[in-house]
């Protein structure tokens, strides 16, 4: 599918951006990694961007650094009172740590972790909401050279035993508690069942105060009673080899088991940082706000490592962007002064559904650039975005990548490229991603393949660096990686992410993407949200569509207008089987929708653990509506 017409780079935003122009797309193949390991202050520097050019990949090999000196001691001389993080709870409080504050809490943790025997590459389980004390957490395990495992935290304690049987992670830091759309949740209760099913002990666990007095066992210890024992003390930081373990995260499962992805001190933070610099634009000045949860890797490049990297304010937001009202995304950004707003499509769908009234209230003109990830943007959501909130002033950077990558990989560079709405852009200068078939032959322009990804990256999973794990392949004496996604590209090299490969349709022999369909959907006025699932089985067979419409729409209309859509993009051969109205659509917390889940439900299967959706309710409604008719 070919993108639409390309918007240049607004005026308005070339005038002011900071990153110099020069930095990236000019320079040679390996020149932007090496440009990246100048944004870090190195204990020792780096023998070699990359020895090899085959597995193992060792990036800055022979460089010694440590992240949380990265992400806090460098900055106290030029901006120890510059605000590094400013935080608000969802009851409306707010707390503003300094980059002076943020570094005494991160060694006062750090020196009663290690008194409570962390060592260097000790693995640290973090069960937590969005809380400063979160990223305090992260970078006093950082300091030990102790990697980190963080959680997200509403999943169950089942989920959470699992991951620190297989990381062997024998301390825990967790909350008493958290607010999520107005409930008070028991985090302590969780984490605590957490335990007993665990196989192995448990040395300790730190339990943060966000709700009141929580109430400890043995080996048991108050997060607010270590930062007052250890006050003033100071843990030198660990010197780190590049590729030493910065952390590790599990991918958050839909089905199946969960994956565990390892990240490298040096690379995984040379990408964010520079990343975060040359797609994002984020400077020290800058006050950026990523909306994702520290829990998924999102919220670990770009809410804390790159920004706090560069010495920028990251804002942080403890409960859902709608809650208490629809108006609390604008009025955080109002208030904070935001510069860059990094959320997904299925929030500026919502966004959407709520209105163009709601960002209009606000004073939005602070911000200067717009960001998008987590799956591909419908350009009718991309103009909204771009008119409603960005004023036109803004550029979008539409960003594809993986909890596997670490960073961005494939994105447009703000005020130098175009941008085509609904297609994430060309592949950061220095990697090489193609479209390929089966073989793995790169495809011309036009045609549907797989995304490839053809040279290592810094931010690579230490997975992916040491062997081919996970799809990648050394064919020939060629190396590359299979993200799993489907795509196609264009004459200028532009990608457009089709879905993932488990996604696909087959309608008559013709592999079609889901995301194709519900972009068809999508455009017919009174459609919120669209998700599309072939399903094939002895039961039924057929394209299904769950389709949850905006506020205050008639369903019937919408349903012939849903069609006509679907016959106008595709022709006779794509006919919907059925269409089925729902409010709200199974989405992972991470807001990825999840199909499999649709399939299990319009097949009549059992759907299992819902524990990863963010909003379980709405599967029992959908089990009552599918089978209603076409
Ligand atoms: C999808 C999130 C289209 C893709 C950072 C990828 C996208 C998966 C985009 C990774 C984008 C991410 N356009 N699809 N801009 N960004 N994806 O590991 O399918 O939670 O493989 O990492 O999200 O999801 P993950």
């Amino acid at each position: 599918m070919e993108a639409d017409d390309s918007v240049e780079p607004p005026v308005s935003f070339r005038e002011q951006m900071n990153r110099v122009d020069s930095d990236l797309r000019s320079q040679a193949s390996d020149g932007p990694w090496d440009a990246a390991s100048d944004l870090l202050d190195w204990f020792e520097p780096y023998d070699s961007v990359l020895p090899d050019d085959h597995p193992p990949f060792d990036w800055f090999a022979g460089g010694r650094l440590n992240a949380s000196h990265e992400c806090l001691d460098r900055h106290l001389d030029a901006r120890k009172n510059r605000l590094a993080l400013r935080w608000e709870g969802e009851l409306g409080e707010t707390r503003r740590y300094t980059y002076l504050d943020l570094h005494r809490e991160v060694n006062a943790i750090a020196g009663a972790l290690r008194d409570l025997g962390v060592e260097s590459d000790d693995v640290v389980t973090l069960y937590m909401p969005v809380l400063p004390e979160l990223v305090a957490s992260m970078l006093a395990c950082a300091r030990l050279g102790a990697p980190h495992n963080v959680v997200f935290a509403g999943l169950s304690a089942d989920a959470v035993a699992a991951r620190m049987e297989r990381a062997d992670s024998a301390c825990l830091i967790t909350c008493d508690g958290y607010y999520r759309r107005g409930d008070a949740i028991n985090q302590k209760r969780r984490a605590d069942n957490a335990r007993m099913a665990l196989d192995h002990d448990l040395h300790d666990t730190v339990v943060v105060e966000r709700l009141g007095e929580p109430s400890l066992g043995e080996n048991q210890h108050s997060y607010d009673a270590l930062l007052s024992t250890y006050a003033g003390s100071t843990v030198d930081p660990v010197v780190r080899r590049s590729e030493d373990v910065l952390f590790q995260l599990y991918t958050s499962g839909t089905t199946g088991e969960p994956k565990r992805v390892t990240h490298t001190t040096g690379g995984y933070l040379s990408h964010v940082a520079c990343t975060a610099r040359s797609v994002l634009d984020v400077t020290p000045e800058d006050t950026h706000w990523c909306t994702a949860d520290i829990g998924w890797i999102t919220g670990h490049s770009y809410v804390v490592y790159g920004p706090l990297a560069l010495g920028t304010t990251t804002v942080m937001y403890e409960g859902t962007p709608d809650h208490p009202d629809p108006d609390r995304i604008w009025s955080i950004i109002e208030r904070n002064a935001v510069d860059v707003l990094y959320t997904t499509p299925t929030a500026i769908r919502s966004f959407m559904k709520w209105g163009e009234e709601s960002p209009a209230g606000y004073d939005l003109s602070s911000l200067r650039l717009l960001g998008t990830v987590g799956k591909p943007i419908d350009p009718a959501a991309w103009q909204w975005y771009y008119t409603h909130v960005g004023n036109e002033d803004c550029p979008i950077v539409d960003t594809w990548w993986q909890t596997e990558t670490g960073g961005i990989l494939v994105t447009t560079l703000p005020g130098t490229d175009a941008m085509k709405p609904g297609s994430a852009g060309p592949s950061l200068p220095g990697i090489d991603v193609a479209v390929v078939d089966a073989d793995g032959q790169e495809l011309p322009p036009g045609e549907r393949g797989m995304l490839a990804v053809r040279t290592p990256w810094p931010g690579m999973a230490r997975e992916l660096a040491d062997a081919s794990e996970w799809g990648a392949s050394a064919s020939g004496e060629e190396w590359s990686y299979l993200p799993g996604d489907e795509a196609v590209v264009d004459a200028d090299g532009y990608i457009t992410l089709l879905g993932r490969v488990d996604d696909g349709l087959t309608v008559d022999g013709q592999r079609i993407g889901t995301t194709e369909v519900e972009r068809a959907i999508v455009s017919v006025k009174g459609v919120a949200e669209a998700a599309v699932i072939g399903v094939d089985c002895q039961l039924m067979t057929g394209v299904h569509a769950y389709v949850s419409p905006t506020l205050r729409t008639d369903v019937e209309p919408l349903r012939d207008a849903v069609h006509a859509a679907i016959e106008d993009a595709f022709g006779p051969d794509l006919a919907l089987d059925q269409i089925v109205f729902t409010p709200d659509l199974p989405k992972t917390r991470s807001g990825k929708i999840m199909r499999r889940l649709l399939v299990a439900i319009a097949t009549g299967q059992g759907y299992g653990d819902t524990s990863a959706l963010r909003n379980p309710e709405i599967v029992g409604e959908l089990e009552r509506s599918d089978g209603s008719e076409t």
